[in-house]
């Protein structure tokens, strides 16, 4: 582990939330996960650490969807004209304020139901967050997960009620796919956590909502699909819209 990540890992554990850092997760594109040891006073074994990367590191300046949210990002003018020159100052305010959205995202669908990891603290680039796996190493990912045919059905319809929740508190999760749930399969009540939510959208005021949703669906249900799970995405997401639509969920 670098020193900035180290920096920026020492304030969970003056807090008292972390002990130390027991493994690399993942290092993504835009950051890297790691599997921390709890603070005992926090009442769990272990949390993750998603360190976004710094200034240097990073090249998800180009991102479709992040380029999209950018407009909506900026009420400073200031801002607005230092990320146009391309400053590192509008890039960080840029950066802060993506992982500030995961952050409140994560609160807000946490709050309501949805099954996404306990939220636990956001310091600068870093959200600390439940762990979902143990010290052995991470639950899998859907992509990655076996999931035996007589388990299918059940996982969809676990899925579909969660998009059901999040679109009820106007949210669409825009990059929801096999990479982005993590399934346990020996949780019979709890199988699943729902990760990676900074471009999640408002559906009230985002006019791309609906084909966001209707991707999410689509990409999330042909890996049900190969496995033999009979569903009409279409009708799915068009009766969802509706209701939504009409308050009615
Ligand atoms: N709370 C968590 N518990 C266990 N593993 C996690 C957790 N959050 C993320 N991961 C792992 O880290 C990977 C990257 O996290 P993600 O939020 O999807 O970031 P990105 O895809 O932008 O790099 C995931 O695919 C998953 O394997
Ligand atoms: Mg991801």
């Amino acid at each position: 582990m670098d020193n900035e990540t180290k920096e920026a890992l020492e304030p969970f554990i003056d807090l008292a939330l972390i002990t130390e850092v027991l493994y690399t997760v993942k290092s993504g594109k835009e950051a890297t996960v790691y599997a921390c040891r709890a603070h005992p006073d926090t009442g769990a074994d272990m949390l993750a650490a998603k360190v976004y990367k710094n200034l240097k590191e990073r090249s998800f300046r180009n991102d479709a969807a992040y380029q999209e949210n950018r407009t909506l990002l900026y009420h400073n003018t200031r801002v607005k004209r230092a990320y146009q020159k391309g400053s590192d100052f509008g890039l960080d305010v840029h950066f802060l304020l993506w992982v500030g959205q995961e952050w409140e995202h994560l609160k807000t669908l946490y709050e309501v139901g949805v099954y996404v990891p306990v939220p636990v603290k956001n310091i600068g680039r870093v959200i600390l967050m439940e762990y979902f796996g143990t010290e052995e190493g991470p639950c899998p990912i859907l992509q990655h997960a076996k999931v035996p045919r007589e388990r299918a059905d059940e996982l969809w319809r676990l899925i579909k009620s969660n998009v059901e929740m999040m679109l009820q508190a106007d949210y669409v999760h825009g990059d929801l796919s096999p990479y982005n749930i993590l399934v346990d399969l020996d949780e019979p009540g709890d199988p699943l956590r729902i990760i990676d939510l900074p471009q999640a959208v408002d559906a009230r005021y985002n006019p791309n909502a609906r084909d966001m949703l209707q991707h999410d669906v689509e990409v999330t249900y042909k890996y049900f699909e190969k496995l033999g799970v009979k569903d009409n995405p279409q009708s799915f997401v068009a009766d969802l819209w509706r209701k939504w639509k009409r308050a009615e969920l």
